[in-house]
């Protein structure tokens, strides 16, 4: 079977071209409410943008991403990131919430991540993210889909991308033991700093390297003669079809960890009265 092809990322690039990403997450960390002293972990925080808005408002956060170019960028920042793969986190309870911004569409097994993410949490804590959600970018995908067909056939099965419907992504979300307090998928589309080429070349650089090196730009020239006429404005602004998915969860208390909980404070309550 056909597999993802690998997405690689250029920190500068990233920096020029998609500085739009964290400034749209804003809401996401409105939907977290992080507070001071909150032990929170950034999953796939790429450069760390709002990973360093998470400190500097106080709380210990941990970033971590499978990009070591882009880990390397957010502990320029003097973050603490770390290069990992998200389907394997190995955290056991060490957080009190977990935040992910435009990162989940990129890892293709949602399953492993959600199971990680669980561990990751103490009893009571949350997790909040947002990804791309079904019908994200389907212009894009179509374009891809018609300019590659003939070299790779389906696109879909090797496409790095995962983008769910909310039902979907809920029964996911429940079958790995969250409660889910919010799920909502929504239209937003996206108007880009420049061209459309330079947003090919940060995020779909996987379908990019179908082609040789010395044919990228006419293929890149192809896709805009096709993306033009349905995602530049009346103004020359490319505007693309993002749709997201933004949920908010809680991982229950369970009745084990309400006992254990209740005998600890009997536990200090004797200790004071001695
Ligand atoms: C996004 O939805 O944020 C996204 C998805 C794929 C490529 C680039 C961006």
């Amino acid at each position: 079977m056909a597999s993802a092809i690998p997405q690689t990322w250029n920190p500068d690039q990233y920096a020029r071209t998609a500085a739009f990403v964290p400034a749209l997450g804003l809401p996401v960390l409105e939907l977290l409410a992080p507070q001071p002293g909150e032990r929170i972990l950034d999953l796939g925080c790429g450069d760390g943008a709002l990973t360093e808005k998470l400190a500097v408002l106080g709380c210990q956060v941990v970033g971590v991403d499978s990009s070591p170019a882009q880990v390397a960028a957010a502990q320029a920042r003097g973050l603490d990131a770390r290069v990992v793969d998200a389907h394997h986190l190995s955290f056991d309870a060490e957080f009190d919430a977990v935040f992910s911004n435009a990162a989940l569409h990129w890892m293709p097994q949602p399953d492993a991540v959600l199971a990680g993410v669980w561990r990751a949490l103490e009893p009571g804590g949350r997790f909040v993210g947002e990804m791309g959600g079904a019908g994200n970018i389907a212009t894009v995908q179509e374009a891809l889909q018609t300019v590659l067909a003939h070299r790779s056939g389906n696109l879909q099965q090797i496409s790095p991308w995962y983008f769910p419907g909310a039902a979907e992504y809920r029964q996911k979300l429940e079958a790995a033991g969250f409660v889910v307090l919010s799920i909502e998928q929504f239209a937003r589309p996206t108007p880009l700093p420049g061209d459309v080429g330079d947003w090919l070349e940060t995020f779909a650089g996987s379908f990019l390297s179908l082609v040789p090196d010395d044919e990228r730009c006419q293929l890149i020239a192809e896709l805009r003669d096709l993306l033009r006429p349905r995602l530049m404005n009346t103004v020359g602004v490319w505007v693309l079809d993002y749709v997201r998915l933004r949920f908010a969860t809680s991982k229950p208390w369970s009745a084990a960890d309400e006992h254990a909980y209740a005998v600890m404070l009997a536990d200090i309550a004797q200790a004071a009265a001695v």
